[in-house]
């Protein structure tokens, strides 16, 4: 397996996530935001995503990892690094790098709203809505894909391909 078929290039990613900062910033006007990223897959669109919001805001992150290789979750979370920050009364916003199934988000989210957060909503760089098998969609999307496994910008296969600038689809 190897990244092929680039669907979605490094200048649409730049074009898409300013507007997401811009409707994001609008939404949020007048008060403060912890971002909240699910690392490692959500680090490249988190920073990016950080420097196009401009409301006053902090980062925290939690390193997750789904158990097993490959391209299929099993919906077993586990919890590598949590937060750091106290999100009791604060505006949440979680940032990821791909809704597939959901289960992964749909554990975050009960997770997360145990903290009691102000408001909790969920922005996705990228969404697979045929693969869903829970009931959750994202608050803020950056593109609708189809069912097919992507790597890049911060998306991997077995560890692989994070770095690359564009998301390309995996081929034989
Ligand atoms: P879910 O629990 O099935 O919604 O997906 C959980 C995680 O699986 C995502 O946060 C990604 O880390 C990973 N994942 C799902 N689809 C892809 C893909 O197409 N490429 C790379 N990682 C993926
Ligand atoms: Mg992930």
């Amino acid at each position: 397996m190897k990244p092929g078929k680039i669907i979605i290039s490094g200048e649409r990613l730049n074009g898409r996530i300013k507007e997401l900062g811009q409707e994001i910033t609008a939404d949020y006007l007048g008060r403060e935001l912890v971002l909240v990223g699910i690392l490692k897959g959500a680090l490249i669109f988190l920073a990016d995503l950080a420097r196009a919001i401009s409301v006053p805001l902090q980062f925290d992150y939690m390193v997750v990892s789904s158990y097993g290789a490959g391209t299929e979750t099993t919906g077993a979370v586990k919890i590598l690094k949590d937060l750091d920050a106290d999100l009791n009364g604060r505006h949440v916003l979680i940032v990821d790098d791909i809704i597939d199934t959901g289960l992964t988000l749909k554990y975050l989210l009960e997770n997360i709203q145990a903290r009691q957060p102000a408001s909790l909503r969920i922005c996705t760089l990228l969404d697979k809505p045929s693969r869903r098998r829970v009931d959750i969609s994202p608050d803020y999307r950056g593109f609708t894909i189809d069912s097919e496994f992507v790597v890049g910008y911060g998306l991997d296969y077995n560890q692989y391909y994070r770095e690359l600038p564009y998301i390309a689809v995996m081929e034989e």
